[in-house]
């Protein structure tokens, strides 16, 4: 039978209980459908939210999941308590069948098993949820940087340039040979060209995907990974920590505000206490600890850890969660770094063996944000490319920064994944991005 499609369309999110009574007009994908003795329900998902509306029909409609359908009927209070409303179907009509060699005809697939099939994946229940609290902490990102008038810099993916100075780059290859006139990579970073912004406009932030080929098969390491890298003038150490800080809260707090179903979910099918952990974030102060300290920590703990503690050997994550999970339970900055385990452009502190850089640490995870403030001396700042084996003079541009009108200057790095990963309890940062890219993983 076919259906109106003129009429307006209802979302399934949208459906309370102030609308029973009325006609309405749904489309979507079935997701569970059983046919008897002329009486057909189906489990409707439309996508807008993890809820699915009930349909029922007083004839058999023998479909099966994942077909889509347009729907006109009406809204009336459910008879059982399993859900408040649903819809007597008047008119049903079949738009895509999908027949019963669709993978998610069966429930309860594992998430290796759907990560084998992440173009299918979005429909179930799971892979909905994570997407839709993703789209959510996109737009908390731009509020929080938004509501402060820092301004939204797009920085190039392409560069000829090594942010991190770890040799993790992907490098570029075209058909015409020597196409930009030297060795082009795809960016780590871009923070370097965010301080040019930074430097000029006061308080800007980046929000793009950065690159990696860290040969890391870890569940918190991406070759393609999403990062926001505000960068402040006139800030310090500091200021950049308390903004992290803030930051981390609001996109916890918009979380809890605006994902209650999805996070319902997730708290129920992945991670008991999920919701509690959240809250802890938003009541606590970050503690902060440095890192001399948090060695002395390590090493009176009395564990036996996989990779031995020792100052100047960087953390590695079972110590960085250790001290945010059994030492702090909750997050913790920790800040003053060995200057040999860190990228060049980074503070000197008058110590003369440390630098102003932080990490922020999280329960379950260990790094979600790593910052400094940068070196704003022009000849320290030489002499830090020098000290780590690169070249000053192919660092010209950024050294321009530090000759005209030099500032002290901060920022930092959230890894958009990790963060998410953190809010939602899932395990596996590849069940964070669409379709992700790891080592040994480039399909779809
Ligand atoms: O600590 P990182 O390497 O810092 C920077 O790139 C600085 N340029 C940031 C800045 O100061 N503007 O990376 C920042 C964050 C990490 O804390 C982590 O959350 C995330 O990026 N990250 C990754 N996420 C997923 N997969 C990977 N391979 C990641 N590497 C880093
Ligand atoms: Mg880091």
């Amino acid at each position: 039978m076919m259906v109106d499609t003129k009429l307006k369309r209802t979302k399934v999110s949208d459906i309370d209980s102030d609308l029973i009574g009325k006609h309405l007009f749904v489309q979507g994908w079935i997701r569970t459908c059983r046919s008897q003795k002329g009486v057909t329900f189906i489990e409707l998902n439309d996508g807008s939210s993890i809820k699915n509306i009930q349909l029922i029909s007083n004839k058999e409609i023998p479909l099966l999941t994942g077909t889509s359908i347009s729907v006109y009927g009406l809204l009336v209070k459910s008879p059982s308590p399993k859900q408040p409303f649903e819809i007597q179907v008047d008119q049903l009509e079949v738009i895509g069948e999908a027949d019963s060699t669709f993978p998610l005809q069966k429930k309860g697939h594992t998430l290796d098993f759907l990560r084998e099939i992440a173009h299918l994946r979005p429909r179930t229940n799971t892979f909905g949820a994570v997407a839709r609290v993703r789209s959510r902490m996109a737009f908390a990102v731009h509020e929080f940087f938004q509501n402060r008038n820092f301004f939204y810099v797009q920085t190039p993916v392409i560069t000829s340039s090594d942010c991190e100075g770890a040799g993790e780059l992907f490098e570029l290859v075209s058909e015409t040979k020597n196409f930009f006139g030297k060795r082009a990579f795809l960016t780590c970073s871009g923070q370097l060209n965010g301080e040019c912004y930074a430097t000029a406009l006061g308080e800007i932030y980046t929000f793009g995907p950065t690159f990696r080929a860290e040969n890391s098969h870890t569940s918190r390491h991406l070759a393609e990974f999403w990062m926001i890298e505000p960068e402040m003038a006139f800030y310090e150490l500091k200021q950049n920590m308390e903004l992290a800080e803030s930051f981390v809260k609001h996109l916890v707090k918009s979380a809890l505000d605006n994902c209650q179903d999805d996070l319902n979910f997730f708290e129920e099918r992945y991670e008991k206490g999920l919701k509690a952990r959240l809250e802890i974030v938003l009541k606590k102060p970050f503690e902060r600890i440095s890192y001399t300290d948090a060695v002395e920590i390590l090493l009176k703990s009395g564990i036996k850890f996989e990779y031995p503690v020792e100052w100047g050997k960087d953390l590695q994550s079972e110590h960085e969660r250790y001290i945010a999970e059994t030492v702090v339970g909750g997050p913790v900055i920790l800040y003053n770094y060995p200057k040999t385990l860190k990228p060049f452009y980074m503070k000197a502190n008058a110590d003369g063996r440390t630098v102003a850089c932080m990490d922020v640490l999280v329960p379950k995870i260990g790094e979600i944000i790593g910052g400094s403030q940068r070196e704003d001396d022009l000849l320290k700042l030489e002499e830090g490319i020098r000290s780590h084996g690169l070249n000053p003079s192919d660092y010209d541009w950024y050294l321009d920064l530090r000759r005209y009108g030099t500032v002290p200057h901060s920022g930092f790095g959230l890894g958009f994944e990790r963060v998410v990963q953190f809010i939602t309890g899932m395990e596996n940062i590849r069940d964070i991005i669409a379709f992700p890219r790891a080592a040994g993983l480039c399909s779809f």
